[in-house]
């Protein structure tokens, strides 16, 4: 009996290491295509229907392409904001033709200066491939109905269009989402929650409340750091272009069970499958899909759930499938250190 006990013991040994480690690893590896020598903050991706990736950063107002499929991938300037410091929330509203966050913004904790917020039109020529930039809305001083939240400060940040001309947006810090008409320029509340407020702690290592947002069958998903929730919000265009808004509902908790102090919920992508794919800080994707009973089951898709582990994932900021022929299996990820990571979500690694 002695010798079964030691047995098993020196088995417990050798197989808990290893079961504990393919438990902790990630289904998918990534690719890192690009590394900004600068470790530039790469803040946001909007994949063009012709597979090249529109990439925004939280330190430039120059808005860049790449080519995804490069040999070598280099960041190419396709237009520089005037009087601006850093781009933030991207998306498509029409074909080819992108909403983009304008502002002078400082980080740490992240917050454009009033006045400076404007969302641009950037749009792309069908034949000569030409761009053309144009201011769409200006974004005054927010009414901030959350009146815990750090008053006259702003920061719009992930968006996704409602409709081709009403774009959503996730105003990180009071804690609410507005549309945005690129046509008429005028700024709408949509709906407001407590559990979507920054924290007014600026040495918290968690600073935003809502930030990624995506519209998608009929509502707004949504992420958000401090409480670390990922949820949705029914959105839709009533008569005479109104906007209406259903409940807040939390779908689920972001898991942290290495309790990783700055873990913080960033933007998030849908695969064809309804999956929502969910860049978060410091180190991992996590993938949540809806189960038989309807509840939000969510795994460690790729990089590292413990935070340890940087170097492939180092600061994930967005996530975006890619579009065109053999891309639409392809999550891309920008992260804050100048990371481009490619993920092939068609086949796990092992
Ligand atoms: C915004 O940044 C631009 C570019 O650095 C600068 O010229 C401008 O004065 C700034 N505006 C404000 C209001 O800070
Ligand atoms: C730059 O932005 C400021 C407000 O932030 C505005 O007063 C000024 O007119 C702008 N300058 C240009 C050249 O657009
Ligand atoms: C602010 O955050 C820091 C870092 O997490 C924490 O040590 C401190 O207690 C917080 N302060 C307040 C007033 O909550
Ligand atoms: C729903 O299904 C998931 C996945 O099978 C399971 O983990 C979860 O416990 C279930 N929830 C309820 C409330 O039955």
């Amino acid at each position: 009996m002695p010798k079964i006990h030691a047995d098993s013991k020196l088995k417990m040994k050798y197989l808990c290491p290893l079961i504990l480690a393919l438990s902790a690893a990630a289904e998918y590896s990534g690719t890192v295509l690009y590394q900004s020598p600068t470790n530039l903050w790469l803040e946001n991706i909007a994949a063009r229907a012709n597979s090249h990736l529109l990439i925004t950063s939280a330190e430039s107002p120059t808005l860049y392409t790449v080519d995804p499929r490069a040999q070598s991938v280099t960041l190419n300037e396709v237009f520089t904001f005037p009087n601006a410091t850093a781009l933030m929330g991207i998306t498509e509203y029409k074909p080819d033709v992108f909403a983009v966050v304008v502002s002078n913004l400082t980080l740490g904790p992240p917050r454009e200066a009033l006045g400076t917020v404007v969302i641009w039109s950037v749009a792309f020529d069908a034949k000569t491939g030409a761009v053309s930039a144009s201011p769409a809305v200006s974004v005054p001083l927010l009414p901030n109905s959350n009146t815990a939240a750090p008053q006259n400060a702003i920061c719009i940040n992930g968006i996704s269009p409602l409709s081709s001309t009403v774009i959503l947006g996730a105003e990180s810090v009071s804690g609410a989402i507005y549309a945005f008409d690129m046509v008429s320029g005028s700024v709408t509340s949509v709906t407001s929650s407590p559990q979507w407020i920054a924290t007014t702690n600026a040495s918290a290592p968690v600073q935003l409340g809502i930030n990624g947002l995506k519209y998608h069958d009929g509502y707004a998903y949504w992420s958000a750091g401090v409480e670390e929730l990922f949820g949705r919000v029914r959105v839709s265009l009533g008569h005479h272009d109104t906007i209406e808004a259903g409940v807040v509902e939390v779908l689920t908790p972001i898991d942290n069970p290495y309790t990783v102090a700055g873990q913080s919920a960033d933007d998030l992508a849908f695969d064809r499958a309804g999956g929502a794919w969910m860049a978060v800080h410091p180190s991992e994707i996590v993938l949540f899909e809806q189960a038989a009973n309807g509840s939000w089951v969510q795994q460690t898709a790729a990089g590292d759930a413990s935070g340890i582990d940087l170097t492939t994932f180092n600061g994930p900021s967005a996530v975006a499938f890619g579009r065109g022929e053999e891309q639409e299996g392809i999550l891309y990820v920008t992260t804050k250190t100048g990371q481009l990571i490619a993920v092939d979500t068609t086949g796990s690694t092992y």
